[in-house]
């Protein structure tokens, strides 16, 4: 059970769960086009046990039942994000009656469940054509994607309580351009530099489209980890603040100040797209609330032997969820309080927050602290209006394929069969005020 009360968030507050398409749906049929991550899943190497979306949690035919288990622990919301090549399978052109006819059906199925539906239009699933011709690294991304949101403002923009553009723009960027750790796997600067630009003017440029299709209530979700060099030395302080500038301040500052940190627009100044100036205005556009997806912090050290960027991380002593991540909910707390204080007095939402772990006993500690962590930064001023758990289910978690859980419901990948773990019932006793 957890410690915290419902009523200690305010009545406002909106409790929830979070997922993704790929990691859920499955149902790779109607006519959905393929995406970056079912190529990238197929090449040796790349996910854990050569894990891929094909079925996972077959919610494309079982989200009445997952609607089910939203409503019955008594979240108010439900975050979900939209298949872009189940809706347009080529990225562009024709659109898929039958992807339009389930999203119908899973917003409408939510709306009778009273559940609030906070949608995501863009996590992580590129349509393969556009691949083709570069996605991120291509400047007309912008275009191709303004119109896909346009297609879903007009379908159901009317019916969504929150719209969301992009999902975390780093893991889009950094993660998948100069990690290479997720799709489309790249390890280029040149390539992730591009994709950092356009990341965010195709999410201003979605904005727009949004807005002439009268869509209402709309935001970006950006993940922000908290940066902390790992001594006081001069050198670790200097390599915090390119880890940080990486990871934070070059979206927070790009959506909310029109500005890159110049740290970085100094040091990839070679690589930048031309023109990314006349830009900004359109990265800045305003929103009417932000998402934060939380989940550990970044330590910091001097490393010579990197070149552009001679930042190394070193793993930090706090006791760590099952992939090393480590927890620490006070994190949670400085980076809601800093985003208020420092860039914007828009509603903020934590859009996600979760463990991977198979003791889900350490898993409601963990959900019991942080939620202890957002009622501290509301306390301190900044303005939360919501929580969403990341996850709903166990799923498939990208490179980690199915062998990371991040469930507060079980699932059984044989069977499908879902079972609710002790978290579930811990937010449901919170949720129903019954602990
Ligand atoms: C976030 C992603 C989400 C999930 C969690 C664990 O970065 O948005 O899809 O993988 O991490």
């Amino acid at each position: 059970m957890f410690t915290v009360d419902r009523k200690d968030f305010g009545p406002n507050f909106v409790f929830g769960a979070a997922t993704a398409a790929y990691q859920i749906e499955g149902g790779q049929t109607d006519g959905r086009g393929p995406s970056i991550w079912d190529t990238f899943a197929a090449t040796p190497g790349n996910v854990k046990n050569a894990d891929d979306g094909h079925m996972a949690c077959d919610h494309y035919n079982r989200w009445p039942e997952d609607l089910d288990l939203i409503r019955d622990a008594g979240f108010e919301g439900y975050r979900f994000s939209l298949a872009w090549p189940r809706l347009i399978p080529e990225g562009t052109g024709a659109v898929n009656q039958a992807g339009l006819d389930f999203y119908d059906r899973l917003i409408d199925g939510m709306l009778e469940r009273g559940l609030k539906p906070f949608a995501t239009l863009y996590h992580w699933d590129l349509p393969s054509a556009l691949q083709d011709k570069g996605g991120w690294m291509n400047r007309d991304i912008a275009g191709w994607f303004g119109d896909y949101a346009a297609v879903v403002g007009k379908r159901f923009g009317d019916r969504l309580h929150a719209t969301a553009t992009i999902n975390e723009p780093w893991c889009v960027a950094f993660l998948s351009h100069f990690l290479g750790v997720h799709a489309p796997g790249y390890r280029d600067m040149r390539a992730a530099t591009r994709a950092m630009h356009h990341v965010l003017y195709a999410h201003g440029t979605a904005i727009d489209a949004l807005r002439v299709q009268g869509v209402k209530n709309l935001g970006i979700v950006l993940n922000l980890e908290k940066s902390e060099p790992a001594t006081d030395s001069a050198e670790d302080q200097v390599a915090f603040d390119y880890g940080d500038a990486l990871f934070n301040r070059w979206y927070l500052g790009g959506v909310f100040k029109g500005q890159y940190p110049e740290i970085l627009t100094t040091a990839l100044a070679k690589v930048m797209p031309e023109g990314w100036e006349k830009d900004m205005e359109v990265v800045s556009r305003p929103l009417d609330w932000v998402g934060i997806n939380y989940y550990t912090r970044g330590l910091y050290k001097h490393d010579a032997t990197r070149p552009l960027f001679p930042i190394g991380q070193v793993k930090g002593p706090l006791e760590k969820n099952d992939l090393g991540w480590e927890i620490y909910p006070q994190g949670l707390t400085d980076l809601l309080v800093r985003v208020s204080r420092d860039y914007t007095k828009l509603p903020i939402y934590v859009t996600e927050n979760g463990m991977s772990e198979d003791d889900d006993t350490r898993r409601v500690a963990f959900y019991d602290a942080h939620l202890q962590a957002v009622k501290a930064a509301q306390g301190q001023g900044a303005d939360v209006r919501g929580y969403f758990a990341w996850s709903l289910l166990d799923n498939y978690e990208w490179a980690e394929g199915y062998s990371s859980r991040f469930g507060i419901v079980h699932v059984d990948y044989q069977t499908q069969k879902r079972t609710p773990k002790g978290s579930y019932r811990a937010f449901q006793g919170m949720l129903h005020n019954t602990r």
